[in-house]
């Protein structure tokens, strides 16, 4: 049998009949927009993240986009981003009439480097035309980024600090989530991530109620907050008195049903994932450029494997006729991608970025990969002598 990319087919035998039965549930029940389920979802979300509160959206990039306008960030206003990650961290930002100011990334985990994140906010101030607004900090791959550095600076700087945790969501540093750091966490539940539904989603945990507040508005249409609609005179239902402009971004009650069962077995899944890794270094270390490194005392998802090759380019050629689907995250960095290449406030070195989009091969990963088949696996990549 041909070896998946990612295999989402074991959990679902696992798991599979409750979910169904959690479907069939809310297909008869009928409440298809924000029913219980979603509720019930987004309270053992905020659980599991040990954040006072969790909102459910559409997907990821809405999410970080929600918490963007939440925050208050537009026109006129710089938003730092790593120039290596995937297009939706930076996409959210010129969507708020903002701007991204691209930022290297550390040559070894692939985050934000926050050396070179300081110098990007100096030369913004200095070039006077935007004004520093927030950080979004990716946890590319899944291992948390820098959050105890970042956030000193964001600190230092008076800027809010976002974690896009897309890949990431459920890492720790020293057992703390990123939210310990950040202002806001987002993540996607595309059906690849480790915790994905089955279709799109997205959600946010925080601990600021102002600032859920505002996000229940942006996700509804920019609908009265209680504040609001306080403080106003109206007649009708508060449902439509459209304060601000939003979106429509609800998370389907059937993807909340479907997540309940995933997030339930999600921390061991994360322990499986450590025991993939694992086999993955022991064999390839050594082998290839390199093999990920995961900082001391940070507890990285997964979401992929990634590897390093002088000759990617052959290595993905070579793998793919031996039946070894791989996939490239990501061949451009985004200052160089064709729509962001006008976006240049605050650029200084990109060159790790640039560099790693040349070498970076992430192979087929997921909780339930077995010994045999990654040793296949292994045994291809040591077959390639590019
Ligand atoms: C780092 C990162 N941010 C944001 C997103 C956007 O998530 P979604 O596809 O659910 O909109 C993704 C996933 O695709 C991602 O990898």
């Amino acid at each position: 049998m041909a070896i998946p990319f990612i295999d989402l087919g074991v959990q679902r035998e696992r798991i599979g009949s409750s979910i169904e039965s959690a479907v069939l549930k809310v297909i008869g029940h009928g409440a298809y927009i924000m029913g219980p389920e979603v509720k019930t979802f987004e309270a053992n979300l905020a659980a599991f993240a040990g954040s006072k509160h969790a909102l459910s959206c559409a997907n990821g990039t809405d999410a970080i986009e929600l918490i963007l306008l939440g925050l208050g960030v537009g026109e006129g206003d710089a938003v730092f981003v790593p120039a290596f990650t995937f297009v939706a961290t930076a996409e959210v930002v010129p969507m708020t009439r903002a701007e991204p100011v691209f930022v290297d990334i550390d040559p070894k985990t692939y985050n934000m480097d926050p050396a070179k994140l300081e110098a990007a906010i100096a030369a913004v101030k200095a070039e006077g035309r935007l004004k520093p607004a927030a950080i979004i900090a990716v946890d590319l791959f899944g291992q948390a980024a820098d959050y105890p550095a970042i956030s000193k600076i964001a600190r230092a700087h008076g800027l809010p600090l976002i974690a896009d945790s897309a890949q990431g969501f459920g890492c720790t540093i020293d057992g703390k989530q990123p939210l310990e750091w950040a202002d806001a966490t987002s993540t996607s539940f595309y059906p690849a991530k480790p915790l994905g539904c089955y279709g799109d989603g997205g959600a946010v945990v925080l601990n600021d109620a102002a600032l859920l507040e505002k996000l229940i508005s942006f996700r509804v249409h920019g609908g009265a907050t209680p504040t609001d609609a306080a403080t106003m005179n109206y007649t009708h239902e508060a449902k439509y008195l459209n304060v601000r402009i939003g979106m429509n971004s609800r998370l389907d009650t059937i993807q909340a049903a479907v997540l309940i069962e995933k997030l339930a077995i999600f921390a061991e899944e994360i322990e499986l994932r450590q025991a993939v890794a694992r086999r993955y270094n022991d064999a390839l270390d050594g082998y290839v450029t390199s093999v990920p490194y995961v900082k001391d005392g940070y507890v990285s998802t997964w979401a992929q494997y990634t590897i390093e090759h002088e000759n990617r380019d052959a290595l993905q050629l070579f793998l793919r006729e031996k039946g070894v689907p791989t996939a490239v995250y990501y061949p451009i960095p985004l200052h160089q991608q064709p729509g962001y290449a006008k976006f240049t406030s605050g650029t200084g070195d990109l060159s790790v970025s640039e560099a790693k989009s040349k070498t970076v091969i992430s192979l087929p990963f997921s909780p339930y990969l077995t010994a045999e088949t990654q040793a296949e696996i292994v045994a291809a990549v040591k077959a390639f002598k590019g």
